[in-house]
């Protein structure tokens, strides 16, 4: 088979590995890739949200699957375009991609459904949204309706900062995104992430994780994208899991097939749990960088097969293969990183480390030029092992971590704290 991958980062190299690991696959093209993408498979220049620029690709390449990454050319319809087109593909149609694409929606979901989640009320005036803030007190939750890159949250832990995101919000800051705001319940508790395919009808759990998404140790400073993440997460634990998938995710996966806009794809679901009850924080509708390496990792060959499968409608016939083992992805960043950051330093030492069923360094942020490989992003290199034990695959991470010789990156020391 000929597959194409969609995206540039760590999620799309560890997925383009797993999928090389299958012999299912002849040929892989990833676009627009990455340097670890280019020294494993063909990459092609190609504009990923431009779905009618992808299916001419798919059909001048004789491209049999076509597995979308990230969440932008979902919410811009790439994946209705390839299947209209006879293209199969991995991920939701547009419609279905509002499940992360607006938050407002999924809130309006769960509670048709009644699936536990924080309370909630939203607005399209500043007035109304400021009212509502000093009627509820804090902490409180403020979240721009739309995409903004992970950053359109503001956990506030006083009513002043509760206001002032509302000035920002609807000051122009995350442009449409920020037209309507949603103004959440604050959920305490500990935050993990479940993974699940969803085939329209059937939905198959294929792994948790826990991410972390402070930049600093100690989970301190700025939020990131993640900067490390382990699988499983032993907080969710199988009787959590089945909760989630009874309370939360399939009356929504019910639902959404009853309003005509069945899913299909990964579902990320961001639990919060407490008091051994888990209620939900967000969906996303792809696989969460960096935790989709851990999980590829784990995975290996078998995710192919298990994609193909939930791209035909297949799922009921699928089971996932578990191996007793646990996987950690230590991010390593830019310095600066989540501010401003230089790129374009050179990269040494990746040769120093294994490249194994228990050991790979995936490529985020880099880029190859003259056979040398340079930082070209914020997050830039995931450091990610697998081991009988979390112990044992963090002290193969922390181990090739110290083969690279990349003195303006850095990572956290303590990823996998909470489990360890
Ligand atoms: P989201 O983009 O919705 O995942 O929000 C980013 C982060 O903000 C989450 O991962 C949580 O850590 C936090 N968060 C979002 N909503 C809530 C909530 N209602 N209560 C507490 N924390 C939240
Ligand atoms: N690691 C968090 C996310 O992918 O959204």
């Amino acid at each position: 088979m000929n597959i194409l991958v969609l995206g540039s980062g760590g999620r799309e190299d560890a997925l383009a590995w797993a999928i090389l690991q299958n012999p299912k696959c002849d040929r892989l093209i990833c676009a627009p890739g990455n340097a670890g993408m280019e020294a494993m498979a063909e990459c092609a220049d190609l504009d990923i949200c431009n779905g009618g620029a992808v299916a001419n690709f798919c059909e001048e390449n004789a491209i049999d699957f076509v597995m979308i990454g990230p969440e932008a050319p979902l919410a811009a319809g790439v994946a209705d375009r390839l299947r209209a087109v006879g293209i199969s593909c991995f991920g939701p149609s547009a419609a279905a991609a509002k499940l992360e694409a607006s938050k407002a929606f999924t809130k309006e979901i769960c509670a048709a459904v009644g699936a536990p989640t924080a309370a909630y009320a939203r607005f399209t005036d500043a007035h109304a949204a400021r009212d509502y803030i000093a009627a509820q007190g804090a902490p409180i939750v403020v979240k721009a309706d739309g995409l903004a890159a992970g950053k359109g949250v503001i956990v506030a832990m006083t009513e002043a900062e509760a206001l002032a995101a509302i000035d920002t919000m609807f000051g122009g800051e995350f442009g449409a995104a920020g037209a309507e705001v949603v103004i959440e319940e604050f959920m305490e508790g500990e935050e993990a992430s479940f993974f699940v395919l969803v085939d329209g009808e059937s939905c198959l759990p294929i792994g948790t994780a826990q991410d972390h998404k402070r930049v600093g140790e100690s989970d301190t400073g700025p939020n990131t994208g993640g900067m490390g993440a382990y699988s499983p997460a032993p907080v969710l634990s199988d009787a959590i899991a089945d909760m989630a998938l009874e309370q939360i995710i399939r009356p929504t996966m019910a639902e959404m097939a009853r309003r005509g806009m069945p899913y299909q794809g990964v579902l990320y679901a961001g639990l919060m749990i407490r008091d051994g009850q888990p209620r939900l924080v967000e969906y996303n509708v792809r696989f969460g960088d960096p935790e989709c390496q851990v999980l590829m990792m784990r995975l290996g060959a078998q995710a192919l097969d298990l994609m193909m499968a939930c791209a035909e409608g297949r799922l009921d016939e699928m089971a996932v293969n578990w191996a007793d083992d646990h996987a950690m992805t230590v991010v390593m960043a830019a310095q600066g990183y989540p501010g401003e950051y230089a790129k374009g330093s050179e990269i040494r030492g990746l040769e120093a480390c294994p490249r194994d069923s228990a050991h790979m360094v995936f490529h985020a942020g880099t880029k190859a030029e003259r056979g040398r490989v340079l930082a070209n992003g914020g997050r830039v290199l995931n450091v990610t092992a697998r081991g009988a034990t979390l112990a044992e695959a963090r002290a193969r991470a922390y181990d090739m971590i110290d083969r690279l010789d990349w003195p303006e990156g850095f990572c956290r020391r303590d990823i996998g704290w909470r489990a360890l």
